[in-house]
């Protein structure tokens, strides 16, 4: 009881009231089980103090969201366009056609395990395309992905049709809001069916434009390079018709994608800025971490880059630890805030998984609390 109340900042008295009103009588010193220690956390005192923590500091964060963008700073930023879709269906072929590199070649048994994004410039005209993994496995990365996108492309390959992760994907792409493409990829192949994808199409209330409906449906193959201009002009038309804005100069926010610790050398993180433009130099707050941006680079050709306006991927150095995929980036003026906020969360993270919010937490690590 003693331990617990310590590690959640709650006091004994009521830890042991809670107890009472659960029919169990106790003291100070009293061993806790674990299933215990989730049901009080869970029903109590837990989420009233994790809700506390969160006015505190999120007030300023949805201030800095919330912040309106006069009309006239606002200037045309790349679609931030996503490939989705089931796994070895040609996500990454595609894209390595579009970026004129190789990856698939590179990675371990050709399956995609990170997220990417690159943004490539067409006749002046650029767009920003984030690659999710297909495999199962991958769901997470996948939502992430369709959530800071604003046209998916769904990849499908001619050969199989409609599949599991295909369809986990329209209902991530569905969620978001986004208008979605259908790439028929693989259409080189011998003896491929277009006309039973389509249909499949239709009955997921996706019907293609040639038979009446909104998708546009473009044959492609990674290998030939068949109707890949298609697929760049289609997503560029849609982009057009949506005129996709923000104000470049107000401080950046985004999203990070992946990040990881690389031994000494700091804390690799991926991010996407959806508004601003994040500089080095700049504070940052990302989730339950924050730093100084120490240095940026493009996420194609890995050389350094000062200034990273909308839309823009971007590999970043200068983070205290990696923060979650998916975690929200603010730009902040003064460090000492950003470091308080950081911990805050973090703070209130550890006390969730203590609360048994999360399933990693297991009875060993609540003792090291
Ligand atoms: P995950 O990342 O694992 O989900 O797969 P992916 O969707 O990225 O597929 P990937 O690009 O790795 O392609 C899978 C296999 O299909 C590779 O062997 C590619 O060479 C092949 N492939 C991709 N596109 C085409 C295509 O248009 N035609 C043919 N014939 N093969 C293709
Ligand atoms: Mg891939």
């Amino acid at each position: 009881v003693r331990s617990f109340s310590e590690a959640a900042s709650i006091p004994v008295a009521t830890v042991l009231r809670a107890m009472m009103g659960m029919g169990i009588m106790a003291n100070i010193n009293a061993e806790l089980a674990f299933e215990t220690a989730e049901l009080i956390a869970t029903e109590l005192d837990l989420q009233l103090m994790l809700k506390e923590t969160e006015t505190l500091e999120d007030e300023l964060i949805s201030d800095i969201e919330e912040q309106e963008d006069d009309p006239d700073s606002l200037v045309t930023r790349p679609p931030i366009v996503t490939f989705l879709g089931h796994v070895d269906h040609g996500k990454t072929s595609l894209l390595d056609y579009l970026i004129g590199i190789n990856v698939v070649s590179g990675e371990a048994g050709g399956i995609t395990q990170h997220i990417r994004a690159y943004e490539i410039d067409k006749d002046g005209r650029s767009v920003t395309f984030v690659d999710t993994p297909g495999h199962e496995a991958f769901t997470e990365m996948r939502a992430r992905g369709a959530n800071v996108t604003d046209i998916a492309v769904l990849v499908i390959a001619a050969d199989d049709g409609i599949m599991p992760q295909t369809e986990e994907a329209i209902s991530h792409a569905k969620a978001a809001g986004v208008p979605i493409v259908v790439a028929l990829n693989k259409i080189d192949l011998e003896g491929v069916d277009a006309n039973r994808v389509l249909s499949q199409l239709t009955e997921h209330q996706l019907t293609p434009s040639e038979w009446g409906g909104e998708v546009e449906v473009v044959r492609t193959s990674a290998i030939s390079g068949e109707g890949m201009d298609e697929l760049l002009e289609t997503l560029l038309t849609i982009a057009e018709l949506n005129e996709y804005k923000a104000n470049p100069d107000r401080k950046a926010l985004g999203v990070c994608l992946e990040a990881e610790q690389q031994g000494d050398r700091g804390v690799l993180a991926k991010l996407v800025v959806q508004n601003g433009t994040l500089s080095v130099g700049d504070v940052v707050v990302c989730g339950p971490t924050y730093g100084r941006v120490r240095a940026m680079t493009n996420t194609l050709t890995g050389k350094p880059v000062e200034h990273a306006g909308p839309s823009t991927p971007i590999n970043l150095m200068g983070l205290e630890s990696p923060p979650g995929a998916g975690d929200r980036f603010h730009v902040l003026s003064d460090i000492t805030q950003a470091r308080e906020i950081a911990a805050n969360r973090a703070d209130a993270e550890s006390r969730s998984s203590l609360s048994g919010v999360t399933t990693k937490v297991s009875f060993e690590n609540f003792q090291e609390m």
